[in-house]
């Protein structure tokens, strides 16, 4: 979807792009990725649960919205203990979500439709029932005993160190056959990888190839700071209490209480990322967006692992994704970290995703705090990442104890209540069973109940109706097309005037001037210098001010380009 500027300063959808000469740059940087969860994106075979088919017959959805590519979260073969993220075979299709002509046919479905495909690749654990474990745990001298993280217990039978699993209890699982214990960073059902053993890392590698000889356009790698851990096994050292935050696991969860020094983030990954690189970058436009998490230090490993073009492309962050609201503040001291530890690092942004709640809940936002924020993201540096049902504005779902399905939840209810409550199946339309998500076979019911509050918000009356949230990111989404310096440019004086963020983005000749005011209150910002036309009024931009002071109503922002 192309979109031109009107001379009102509005979007219209003919017409071509304005690229400045210069402009062009690889569709990852700076283009607008959708998540997709396919348990919860369409069923189409009616037992509840969403799968690859009725992901193809969405693409037309999604194309429209004008993304450039989705991001599909695991569809691999697996016992589905974390849902998909433990895989027992990396190269099959879970029967639940169909099989590899269900792929293939998505695939090209989306290729026509001009959609790049990122599959999430899970290499940092696998489930224990893939077959690399069912091996390795037989004895301590198979071809397979080192590809896992196995150690003995100290003498009073303990396991070897402190390290805690994010799901809860010790990262160290007792086996009774070896008499050891085995690594978990997540479940007991997700042991870790030693990717210090040569094999394992070829045998990934290989698992990466065949997926791009299939032609997939890139990765999510999922957790990739987790990759390596200490080989001494080193305890980790506790945190500070005023160092503690919840960005990656809720505060009830004391692995919040160790500074993770010894379990990831370990200097040998680097090497690993860039064989990982080297590898996609044989193929033609392929991009890795790995995943970092990390309390203290994500914004460090980012600019790490995607400084220069060797290592990730990409790295998804956290920082967006916190309980914390995004003040003018936050989100301008979060560029400067960034800035100051790697000015070309290239973060990816999002405010939801399959893991947290559902940012409208999560920050409590109003109507027009809903439509502000996303804006914003569109004009960060960075890529952005949309969660599926964020277009919809759906708020988080209520998910009754006993309708839940996350371990995670069911391990720390009711003070952290999981990940079910983002994971619930997409409302399409608003009057037909299920909204529209499944026609369900006698006897079925959907893997997780449909909030009531969603069937309203259903994507059918939003479709039909030009004041919709929907409408609001499809316009969103032509913004960084019409405006390249949006997606590719620099961003430059970025500052906090009090409740209003500012800054500006710069590509050749193409300079903008952003201000969001992210609070609910009145309040006003100095404009730069020169001739500044106003422009996104079609996503509610404020117009253009006589004088140099700029009023912001609550959560209105203005976007203009220079004209000097
Ligand atoms: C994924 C989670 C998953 C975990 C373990 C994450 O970061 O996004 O959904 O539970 O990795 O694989
Ligand atoms: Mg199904």
């Amino acid at each position: 979807m192309s979109s031109s500027l009107s001379k009102a300063g509005s979007l219209s959808k003919a017409g071509a792009a304005q690229t400045p000469a210069g402009a062009t740059s690889p569709w990852w940087r700076g283009g607008l990725i959708y998540q997709i969860y396919p348990r919860s994106y369409q069923d189409s075979n009616g037992d509840g649960v969403g799968d690859l088919a009725g992901i193809r017959q969405r693409l037309d959805y999604v194309a429209a919205l004008g993304v450039d590519a989705i991001w599909i979260s695991p569809f691999f073969t697996s016992p589905m203990k974390d849902f998909g993220y433990d895989v027992s075979d990396y190269r099959g299709i879970d029967p639940l979500f169909g099989t590899m002509e269900d792929f293939d046919a998505l695939l090209a479905r989306a290729h026509e439709l001009g959609l790049k495909v990122m599959i999430d690749l899970v290499l940092s654990h696998t489930s224990d029932q893939h077959p690399w474990f069912a091996q390795s745990r037989t004895s301590r001298d198979n071809a397979k005993s080192d590809w896992y993280v196995w150690a003995d217990p100290k003498p009073d039978g303990s396991p070897p160190n402190n390290w805690l699993s994010i799901f809860g209890g010790s990262a160290w699982q007792w086996d009774s056959r070896r008499l050891q214990y085995y690594l978990h960073n997540f479940l007991a059902s997700q042991p870790d990888l030693n990717f210090h053993c040569p094999q394992v890392q070829d045998a990934l590698l290989d698992v990466a190839r065949f997926w791009l000889d299939k032609g997939v356009d890139g990765f999510r790698l999922d957790t990739i700071n987790f990759y390596f851990h200490d080989k001494q096994l080193r305890d980790n050292p506790a945190l500070p209490h005023d160092q503690r935050n919840a960005s990656i696991a809720p505060m009830v969860n004391p692995y919040n209480h160790q500074d993770h020094l010894y379990s990831k983030t370990q200097p040998e990954n680097l090497a690993f990322l860039e064989r990982l690189r080297a590898l996609t970058d044989s193929y033609d436009d392929r991009a890795c967006l790995g995943e970092v998490g990390d309390a203290q230090r994500g914004l460090e490993i980012m600019a790490a692992y995607t400084q220069g073009d060797r290592r990730m492309h990409m790295c998804y962050a956290f920082e967006f994704l916190e309980n914390r609201p995004l003040t003018a503040d936050y989100v301008s001291q979060v560029f400067a970290r960034l800035e100051a530890v790697a000015g070309d690092a290239w973060p990816c942004w999002a405010f939801s995703n399959h893991d947290v709640p559902r940012f409208i809940s999560r920050w409590g936002l109003s109507a027009q705090a809903a439509r502000c924020l996303p804006v914003l993201m569109i004009c960060l540096r960075g890529t952005a990442c949309l969660y599926q049902g964020e277009e919809l504005g759906l708020p988080e779902a209520e998910v009754p104890f006993e309708r839940l399905q996350d371990p995670y939840g069911i391990e720390f209810w009711p003070e952290f209540k999981g990940r079910d409550g983002c994971r619930t199946p997409m409302p399409w339309q608003s009057d037909a069973p299920q909204a529209g998500f499944s026609a369900l076979r006698e006897g079925a019911d959907t893997w997780l109940p449909i909030d009531p509050r969603h069937t309203s918000l259903a994507a059918d009356r939003q479709d039909a109706d030009p004041s919709a949230l929907l409408q609001h990111y499809r316009h969103l989404a032509a913004l960084r097309r019409v405006y390249p310096a949006l997606a590719q440019g620099s961003q430059e004086a970025m500052q906090a005037q009090g409740p209003i963020l500012t800054f500006e983005r710069r590509l050749g000749d193409q300079r903008l001037f952003c201000a969001f005011n992210l609070s609910p209150q009145a309040a006003s910002a100095r404009l730069p210098a020169g001739t500044w036309r106003a422009v996104a009024s079609d996503l509610g931009g404020q117009t253009a001010p006589d004088t140099p002071n700029l009023a912001l109503d609550g959560w209105h922002f203005f976007i203009a380009i220079s004209e000097d």
